[in-house]
Protein backbone atom coordinates (compact mmCIF):
# COMPACT_ATOMS: atom_id res chain seq x y z
CA UNK A 1 0.00 0.00 0.00
CA UNK A 2 1.56 3.25 -1.11
CA UNK A 3 -1.09 5.93 -1.10
CA UNK A 4 -0.94 9.53 -1.48
CA UNK A 5 -1.91 12.18 0.42
CA UNK A 6 -5.10 11.75 1.64
CA UNK A 7 -7.70 14.03 3.39
CA UNK A 8 -8.74 13.44 6.39
CA UNK A 9 -10.57 14.59 9.69
CA UNK A 10 -8.13 14.99 12.70
CA UNK A 11 -10.81 12.16 14.46
CA UNK A 12 -9.67 9.69 11.65
CA UNK A 13 -6.31 9.94 12.10
CA UNK A 14 -6.06 8.96 15.13
CA UNK A 15 -8.10 6.12 14.94
CA UNK A 16 -7.39 5.15 11.81
CA UNK A 17 -3.30 5.28 12.36
CA UNK A 18 -1.51 2.19 12.81
CA UNK A 19 1.87 0.72 13.75
CA UNK A 20 3.45 -0.06 10.62
CA UNK A 21 6.34 -2.99 11.55
CA UNK A 22 6.79 -4.50 8.17
CA UNK A 23 8.02 -1.56 5.24
CA UNK A 24 8.46 -2.52 1.65
CA UNK A 25 11.70 -0.53 1.20
CA UNK A 26 10.41 2.10 -0.61
CA UNK A 27 12.29 5.64 0.39
CA UNK A 28 10.52 8.69 2.05
CA UNK A 29 12.07 11.89 0.82
CA UNK A 30 14.02 14.39 3.25
CA UNK A 31 11.52 17.25 1.81
CA UNK A 32 8.63 14.73 3.12
CA UNK A 33 10.27 14.19 6.67
CA UNK A 34 11.29 18.07 7.05
CA UNK A 35 7.77 19.17 6.37
CA UNK A 36 6.14 16.49 8.58
CA UNK A 37 9.01 17.28 11.34
CA UNK A 38 8.28 21.11 10.55
CA UNK A 39 4.40 21.03 11.36
CA UNK A 40 4.78 18.34 14.44
CA UNK A 41 7.14 21.39 16.09
CA UNK A 42 3.23 22.94 17.45
CA UNK A 43 3.47 19.98 19.30
CA UNK A 44 2.82 21.60 23.31
CA UNK A 45 5.88 22.06 25.77
CA UNK A 46 5.68 23.48 28.83
CA UNK A 47 7.73 26.60 29.08
CA UNK A 48 8.42 26.66 25.10
CA UNK A 49 11.61 24.95 25.46
CA UNK A 50 10.89 23.17 22.80
CA UNK A 51 12.55 19.93 24.06
CA UNK A 52 13.46 18.37 21.24
CA UNK A 53 16.12 17.57 18.85
CA UNK A 54 16.37 14.43 15.64
CA UNK A 55 19.37 13.09 14.20
CA UNK A 56 17.91 11.80 10.20
CA UNK A 57 18.17 9.18 8.33
CA UNK A 58 16.78 9.99 4.57
CA UNK A 59 17.79 10.57 1.46
CA UNK A 60 21.61 9.97 1.15
CA UNK A 61 22.13 9.29 4.55
CA UNK A 62 19.93 6.57 5.02
CA UNK A 63 22.31 3.58 4.20
CA UNK A 64 24.12 5.18 6.83
CA UNK A 65 22.03 5.60 9.46
CA UNK A 66 20.99 1.96 8.46
CA UNK A 67 24.43 0.44 8.80
CA UNK A 68 24.98 2.03 12.26
CA UNK A 69 21.76 0.64 13.33
CA UNK A 70 23.01 -2.86 12.07
CA UNK A 71 26.15 -2.77 14.42
CA UNK A 72 23.92 -2.37 17.22
CA UNK A 73 20.76 -4.29 16.61
CA UNK A 74 23.12 -7.56 15.07
CA UNK A 75 26.75 -7.18 16.27
CA UNK A 76 27.36 -10.36 14.60
CA UNK A 77 25.97 -9.70 11.35
CA UNK A 78 29.51 -10.56 10.66
CA UNK A 79 29.56 -14.14 10.98
CA UNK A 80 25.57 -14.57 9.84
CA UNK A 81 24.71 -16.01 6.43
CA UNK A 82 23.40 -13.79 3.72
CA UNK A 83 20.17 -14.90 3.99
CA UNK A 84 19.61 -15.14 7.69
CA UNK A 85 21.24 -11.40 7.54
CA UNK A 86 18.50 -9.78 5.22
CA UNK A 87 15.73 -12.27 7.24
CA UNK A 88 16.90 -10.30 10.62
CA UNK A 89 17.91 -6.48 9.36
CA UNK A 90 14.53 -6.03 7.50
CA UNK A 91 13.44 -4.65 11.09
CA UNK A 92 16.16 -1.40 10.12
CA UNK A 93 16.81 -1.46 6.59
CA UNK A 94 13.08 -1.70 5.37
CA UNK A 95 11.79 1.32 6.42
CA UNK A 96 11.89 4.58 4.36
CA UNK A 97 13.66 6.96 6.45
CA UNK A 98 14.66 6.51 10.34
CA UNK A 99 14.83 9.60 13.08
CA UNK A 100 16.53 9.31 16.79
CA UNK A 101 14.84 11.73 18.83
CA UNK A 102 16.63 13.32 21.44
CA UNK A 103 15.61 15.18 24.59
CA UNK A 104 17.52 16.90 27.23
CA UNK A 105 17.49 14.98 30.60
CA UNK A 106 17.28 17.93 32.91
CA UNK A 107 18.16 17.23 36.50
CA UNK A 108 14.76 18.71 37.77
CA UNK A 109 12.15 16.13 37.81
CA UNK A 110 9.09 18.13 36.97
CA UNK A 111 10.83 19.50 33.87
CA UNK A 112 12.23 16.06 32.93
CA UNK A 113 8.49 14.62 32.91
CA UNK A 114 7.73 17.66 31.00
CA UNK A 115 10.08 17.19 28.08
CA UNK A 116 9.79 13.15 28.16
CA UNK A 117 5.80 14.27 27.46
CA UNK A 118 6.35 17.48 25.19
CA UNK A 119 8.19 15.10 22.74
CA UNK A 120 5.72 11.91 22.81
CA UNK A 121 3.10 14.77 21.69
CA UNK A 122 5.92 15.33 18.72
CA UNK A 123 6.30 12.06 18.03
CA UNK A 124 2.14 11.45 17.64
CA UNK A 125 1.96 14.60 15.59
CA UNK A 126 4.86 13.12 13.53
CA UNK A 127 2.93 9.91 13.25
CA UNK A 128 -0.40 11.59 12.55
CA UNK A 129 0.96 14.04 9.82
CA UNK A 130 3.10 10.81 7.95
CA UNK A 131 -0.18 8.87 8.38
CA UNK A 132 -2.55 11.65 6.63
CA UNK A 133 0.41 11.64 3.92
CA UNK A 134 0.46 7.64 3.37
CA UNK A 135 3.37 7.02 5.28
CA UNK A 136 3.85 4.79 7.86
CA UNK A 137 5.45 5.19 10.87
CA UNK A 138 6.43 2.78 14.31
CA UNK A 139 7.87 3.84 17.18
CA UNK A 140 11.03 1.83 18.49
CA UNK A 141 12.79 1.98 21.29
CA UNK A 142 15.96 -0.76 21.29
CA UNK A 143 18.03 -0.91 24.39
CA UNK A 144 20.76 0.37 22.27
CA UNK A 145 19.50 3.69 22.56
CA UNK A 146 21.26 3.94 25.45
CA UNK A 147 24.61 2.47 24.51
CA UNK A 148 27.50 4.74 25.27
CA UNK A 149 29.03 3.66 21.67
CA UNK A 150 25.47 4.21 19.92
CA UNK A 151 25.37 8.16 21.33
CA UNK A 152 28.69 8.72 20.85
CA UNK A 153 28.07 7.71 17.44
CA UNK A 154 25.20 10.16 17.06
CA UNK A 155 26.44 12.88 18.63
CA UNK A 156 24.19 13.09 21.70
CA UNK A 157 25.74 15.20 24.46
CA UNK A 158 26.10 14.36 28.35
CA UNK A 159 22.98 15.79 29.44
CA UNK A 160 20.30 14.42 26.35
CA UNK A 161 18.81 11.49 26.50
CA UNK A 162 18.12 9.32 23.23
CA UNK A 163 14.54 8.50 23.67
CA UNK A 164 13.10 6.51 20.42
CA UNK A 165 13.58 5.58 17.10
CA UNK A 166 10.92 7.07 14.44
CA UNK A 167 10.49 4.90 11.75
CA UNK A 168 9.14 5.65 8.86
CA UNK A 169 7.61 3.74 5.33
CA UNK A 170 5.78 2.47 2.72
CA UNK A 171 3.49 -0.95 3.74
CA UNK A 172 1.87 -3.50 1.35
CA UNK A 173 0.04 -4.51 3.74
CA UNK A 174 -2.36 -2.87 6.56
CA UNK A 175 -1.94 -4.35 10.02
CA UNK A 176 -4.94 -5.26 11.61
CA UNK A 177 -6.98 -3.33 14.21
CA UNK A 178 -6.54 -4.75 17.43
CA UNK A 179 -9.09 -4.29 19.95
CA UNK A 180 -8.94 -1.45 22.15
CA UNK A 181 -10.32 -1.52 25.77
CA UNK A 182 -13.41 0.59 26.14
CA UNK A 183 -12.34 3.79 27.80
CA UNK A 184 -15.48 3.28 30.34
CA UNK A 185 -13.36 0.56 31.51
CA UNK A 186 -10.39 3.09 32.37
CA UNK A 187 -12.56 6.03 33.31
CA UNK A 188 -13.74 6.97 36.85
CA UNK A 189 -15.37 9.67 37.40
CA UNK A 190 -14.25 11.35 40.33
CA UNK A 191 -16.81 11.36 43.60
CA UNK A 192 -15.96 13.57 46.51
CA UNK A 193 -17.41 10.62 47.99
CA UNK A 194 -14.60 8.64 46.44
CA UNK A 195 -17.75 6.14 45.98
CA UNK A 196 -18.86 5.94 43.01
CA UNK A 197 -16.76 4.08 40.30
CA UNK A 198 -20.17 3.92 37.57
CA UNK A 199 -18.92 5.81 34.55
CA UNK A 200 -22.53 5.40 32.59
CA UNK A 201 -23.58 8.42 34.02
C1 LIG B 1 6.98 4.49 23.51
C2 LIG B 1 6.77 3.42 22.50
C3 LIG B 1 7.77 2.48 22.28
C4 LIG B 1 7.60 1.48 21.32
N1 LIG B 1 8.62 0.61 21.10
C5 LIG B 1 8.47 -0.35 20.16
C6 LIG B 1 9.53 -1.25 19.89
O1 LIG B 1 10.62 -1.18 20.46
N2 LIG B 1 9.33 -2.20 18.96
C7 LIG B 1 8.13 -2.30 18.28
O2 LIG B 1 7.99 -3.19 17.44
N3 LIG B 1 7.11 -1.44 18.49
C8 LIG B 1 7.26 -0.49 19.41
N4 LIG B 1 6.24 0.40 19.63
C9 LIG B 1 5.01 0.33 18.83
C10 LIG B 1 3.91 -0.36 19.60
O3 LIG B 1 4.23 -1.70 19.76
C11 LIG B 1 2.60 -0.16 18.85
O4 LIG B 1 2.23 1.13 19.08
C12 LIG B 1 1.55 -1.13 19.31
O5 LIG B 1 1.81 -2.34 18.69
C13 LIG B 1 0.16 -0.66 19.02
O6 LIG B 1 -0.01 -0.59 17.63
P1 LIG B 1 -0.74 0.63 16.97
O7 LIG B 1 0.18 1.80 17.13
O8 LIG B 1 -0.95 0.22 15.54
O9 LIG B 1 -2.02 0.81 17.69
C14 LIG B 1 6.39 1.41 20.58
C15 LIG B 1 5.38 2.36 20.82
C16 LIG B 1 5.57 3.35 21.75
C17 LIG B 1 4.48 4.37 21.94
Amino acid sequence: MNPTSRSMSVREAVTERRSIKKFNGETVSREAIMEILSDSRFAPNHGKREPWRFVVGAGENLKDIQELIREFALPAWREMSPEALELQSGKFMNPGAILFAIVPMDARQKERLEDYTAIAAFMQNAQLLAWEKGIGTCIKTPAYLDHPKFREALGAKTGERVIAMLQFGHYDALPKEWPHTPIEDKVTFYSAAGSASDTSK
